[in-house]
């Protein structure tokens, strides 16, 4: 368990924003009936789940500065601390009633991530890892899955969404081509839990692109300090400038970029 200063402030944060994003989620359900359905409800519980990580973490940690989705960037006095977050990710789950989304709240220390937090407020699962102190799923030491072939392995994927058909042929490509090789796989809506989700070893691996720093962040600490691999989609390491990420374990994550290089 990581019982760091730190650790305490980030997830004093996230579990304060993540009652307002539960009491909200449940509220959810009640627009989805109505005509004008449930989008700037949304739209509004996003903002306050947001107002409150960058309050209770410029109180707790003034001068740090923070690169959030929705307030942008926001320049402290520290310049080697920068948080990185994600107030809402999953909002099209969230929408839709499906309990698959999370806060993500990542730190940056002189540009190198150090520590990392996913909550998902519906099922309570709390990620958190520290740069050398390995993950944990609420004080479970998380390690990633062992199986070495595709062939047994479920791979987590993101689809782009309408808006971004101009990125649906590639997609597609790589898609064809993993089904090919891998057991099976899921679009599960939610970039910082399909990472949290191969740490825990819930999905062999999990490939992407078109995302956020904010969305993969915390993530890709969490996969790493599980013993799992994490590069961009291409094999490098340029994950936050590509938004881009391939992880798994040593051997799932070397062969799922192997096949995505034939799908291109
Ligand atoms: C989205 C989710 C989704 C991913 C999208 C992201 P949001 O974040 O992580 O799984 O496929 O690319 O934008 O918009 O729900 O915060
Ligand atoms: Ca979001
Ligand atoms: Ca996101």
């Amino acid at each position: 368990m990581i019982r760091s200063a730190l650790m305490n402030v980030m997830t004093a944060a996230a579990l304060k924003a993540g009652r307002g994003l539960k009491r909200d989620f449940g509220e959810v359900e009640n627009l989805q009936v109505s005509l004008k359905g449930p989008g700037d409800f949304v739209t509004a519980a996003d903002k306050r789940a947001e107002a409150v990580l960058f309050e209770e973490l410029s109180k707790a940690r003034p001068g740090y500065g923070f690169l959030m989705e929705e307030g942008g960037e926001v320049e402290g006095t520290d310049k080697s601390h920068q948080w990185i977050i994600d107030p809402l990710d999953g909002t099209t789950n969230f929408l839709h009633g499906l309990p698959i989304f999370a806060i993500s709240v990542a730190l940056a220390r002189e540009g190198q991530i150090v520590a990392g937090l996913i909550y998902n407020p519906a099922t309570d699962d709390m990620f958190i890892t520290e740069k050398g102190q390995g993950a944990y799923l609420n004080n479970r030491r998380l390690r990633v899955a062992a199986r070495r072939d595709l062939s047994d392995s479920l791979i987590a994927c993101g689809v782009p969404h309408l808006g971004k058909a101009k990125d649906h042929p590639r997609f597609k490509l790589e898609l064809a081509a993993v089904m090919t090789k891998a057991m099976n796989v899921r679009r599960l809506g939610a970039a910082s839990l399909d990472l949290a989700y191969v740490a825990a070893g819930r999905c062999d691996a999990y490939w992407e692109r078109g995302l956020q720093a904010w969305d993969i962040a915390a993530g890709i600490l969490l996969v790493r300090e599980a013993g799992g691999y994490v590069s961009d989609a291409d094999g490098g390491s340029a994950m936050l400038d590509k938004g881009s990420v391939c992880a798994g374990n040593e051997y799932v994550q070397r062969k799922l970029l192997d096949v995505l290089k034939t799908g291109v």
